[in-house]
């Protein structure tokens, strides 16, 4: 919301009457939820930020993986995809694994720690953090029950491969010329502050992987990029415009209660893990109550998320030859046509004028950041809307950042409370080495008709791939009529780019785009909540229950720290997803709700928790803070 609108509304804290008569955990009930408590404690610069309006959700963070909510946001890290040995080996090996997941209670205490040191220049923590998600597959291969995999919603069920023509993916981003495998059943994602550590435990998982007679697929290393850290391979600054989280996100906008940092919209913890509420997606786009709760699948999805991952390749070479020559053409610098493509400079600054720009900086002149380097501050960086440039003089409708998240823009899918129901958790880190331009090593050569092995592993989190990711690329992204007719495709990552793009405006130009990103493999995977693996590791009764031998002989109670007796073990239950409130609805994300919701999404950082390099507003701080202890050791190509 932006501060005019903001301030129209007059918005009181609501009274939450304590509910009577309602489980543990119920999510959106007086228990669940405290009314207007800032999470996090105070803001930075010790600055007390008002809490939201509209009753705060408590969440499982301690039950919830880490990358999820908190984000790893680690310089290294490693992806390793893996199939299941069969039978019983399958849970074994999945219980070995789980015990190594690390939560988002211990990644946000840790990140706030490191961003504390970083701040104080105090000696910075380190962290070695892994997380795990499941394919449908995979699932089958742990032995869930027919009707629990029937649970899933399509897209998981199907995975990215199936849904290839969907989301665009074809030419040379078909799936026949994927270098991932085809047959994953699981991938375990590590994170460390320092190569060796990640070395170490990939090591590790990889012969725990192998000794429990499973397979590792494919093996994928990212690195955030050691000339520029931030940066992704074009040379902009990525993962600047997150989403707040209700719950997790402190409250840190002096203007809006409903903002963690100015203009860092707080949703719903729904959108991103399931059992939570969601957003509402007319109206206003305040969303201080909550929507129905986020449900899809079996109960035990509870507190999990859906996990897409996308094997990015980028032309870096050609992508600056084209921006280069269209400049000239154009009679524009090579800066701006950058930042036209993608709606932000190089240095993350937005095109838009923000809200705390001092007058006579003119973004269409050059990046403003150069001569106020403030902009670039969490405070201020996405202090932003789109709605006050309808025709994209500013900022192209089409630009890459316009496009995956219109703000207040009123759009064919919607305006701003539906465009906040198709946002993502972005999560991804470069792969392979920077691209040189003044070197004529190798590292540079053609040697492929894809002659850079470098890219983007884009990860996001939701919770409905349909509603969310799917919706943002096919429906956004690779539509050149969205939002307006002849806008154009996304210039970054539509897979079909090769039509025009519009640059309206005083210096008004049609470009012919190319495609410079490549779809070299991916998958839709679910990353359960920590119960939920335990629970996924545990043997099940082999034998059916007959009338003679009940299935669960009744076990005595036992002393506290006693175990029951061999054979009189308990059967295990799976963990229970919390009971929506009384006159609570339930959101079923099974039903490709896109096209029922209205749209738009939205974007930005999660106040005080950015930490590093590679993906996050504030980690030019970071960065520099960092860098005595920055590995100086070159990350290998990624293993592909
Ligand atoms: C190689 C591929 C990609 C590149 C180079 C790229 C680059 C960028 C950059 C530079 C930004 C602006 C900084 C930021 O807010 O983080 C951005 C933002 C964003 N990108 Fe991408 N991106 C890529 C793929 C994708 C994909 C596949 C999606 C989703 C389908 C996506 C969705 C978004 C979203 C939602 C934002 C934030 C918009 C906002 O909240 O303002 N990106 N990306």
């Amino acid at each position: 919301m932006d501060q005019a609108k903001s301030a129209k509304q007059t918005l009181t804290r609501r009274a939450f009457v304590r509910g009577t008569g309602l489980g543990a955990g119920v999510i959106v009930t007086a228990a669940a939820c405290t009314p207007g408590a800032p999470p996090g404690g105070p803001g930075p610069n010790g600055s007390t930020p008002t809490g939201p309006t509209g009753p705060t959700p408590e969440l499982q963070l301690s039950n919830i993986q880490g990358n999820i909510l908190a984000g790893f946001n680690k310089d290294h890290q490693r992806m390793l995809f893996f199939t299941f040995p069969s039978g019983a080996a399958a849970k074994q090996l999945l219980s070995t694994l789980q015990e190594q997941v690390a939560n988002s209670e211990e990644v946000l205490a840790f990140n706030s720690r490191y961003k504390a040191a970083a701040s104080s220049n105090s000696p910075l923590p380190s962290a070695t953090w892994m997380n795990l998600a499941l394919t449908h597959a995979g699932l089958n291969a742990l032995g869930v029950s027919r009707s629990d995999l029937q649970a899933f919603p399509d897209s998981f069920r199907q995975g990215m491969r199936a849904r290839s023509g969907l989301i665009g993916d074809s030419g040379p981003s078909a799936p026949s010329n994927w270098i991932t495998s085809g047959a994953d059943h699981a991938v375990v994602i590590l994170a460390a502050d320092r190569l060796s550590d990640l070395s170490d435990a990939a090591r590790t998982a990889t012969s725990q992987i192998k000794n429990a007679g499973g397979t590792i697929t494919f093996d994928q290393a990212g690195a955030a990029r050691e000339d520029e850290p931030g940066h992704e391979h074009f040379g902009f600054k990525d993962g600047v415009s997150q989403p707040g989280i209700r719950g997790v996100t402190t409250p840190n906008s002096p203007d809006d209660p409903n903002q963690g940092v100015p203009g860092q919209d707080l949703l719903w913890p729904g959108e991103f893990v399931l059992g939570y509420p969601t957003q509402i997606p007319t109206g206003d786009g305040l969303n201080v109550q909550p929507g129905p709760l986020a449900v899809s699948g079996p109960a035990w999805t509870t507190d999990g998320s859906y996990l897409v991952f996308r094997r990015l390749q980028q032309d870096v070479a050609g992508f600056q030859s084209f921006v280069a020559g269209t400049a000239a053409t154009a009679g524009m610098s090579e800066d701006l046509l950058g930042a036209k493509l993608v709606g932000r400079y190089k240095s993350g600054c937005p095109l838009e004028r923000t809200e705390d720009q001092p007058v006579g900086l003119d973004t269409q002149l050059a990046d403003p950041s150069i001569l106020d380097p403030s902009i670039l501050q969490d405070d201020k960086i996405n202090h932003f809307e789109f709605g006050d440039d309808v025709d994209g003089n500013v900022c192209p409708r089409s630009a890459h950042v316009r496009k995956t998240y219109p703000r207040d823009d009123q759009t064919p899918t919607g305006g701003e409370a539906a465009s906040q129901t198709h946002r993502i958790l972005r999560r991804g880190i470069p792969f392979g080495a920077s691209y040189l331009p003044e070197s004529s090593s190798s590292e540079n050569a053609a040697d492929a008709a894809f002659p850079h092995d470098r890219g983007l592993l884009f990860l996001c989190y939701q919770s409905s791939i349909e509603r969310q990711f799917e919706f943002v690329q096919n429906r956004w992204s690779n539509d050149e009529d969205f939002p307006t007719r002849g806008s154009g495709e996304d210039p970054i990552i539509s897979q079909n780019a090769s039509g025009a793009f519009r640059i309206p405006g005083s210096q008004a130009q049609q470009v012919t785009l190319q495609g410079f990103v490549t779809t070299t493999g991916g998958d839709y995977f679910f990353q359960p909540s920590i119960e939920a693996l335990q629970f996924l590791a545990t043997p099940q009764p082999a034998v059916a229950p007959t009338q003679t031998q009940p299935a669960v002989q009744p076990v005595p109670a036992q002393p506290a720290g006693q175990q029951p007796p061999a054979g009189q073990q308990p059967t295990p239950q799976p963990p229970q997803g919390r009971p929506p409130t009384k006159g609570q609805t339930v959101r079923s994300q099974s039903d490709g709700g896109q096209n029922q919701r209205g749209q738009n999404q939205g974007g930005q950082n999660q106040a005080g928790q950015n930490q590093r390099g590679q993906n996050q507003a504030g980690q030019n701080q970071a960065g520099q803070n960092q860098g005595s202890q920055r590995q100086t050791r070159r990350q290998p190509r990624d293993s592909a």
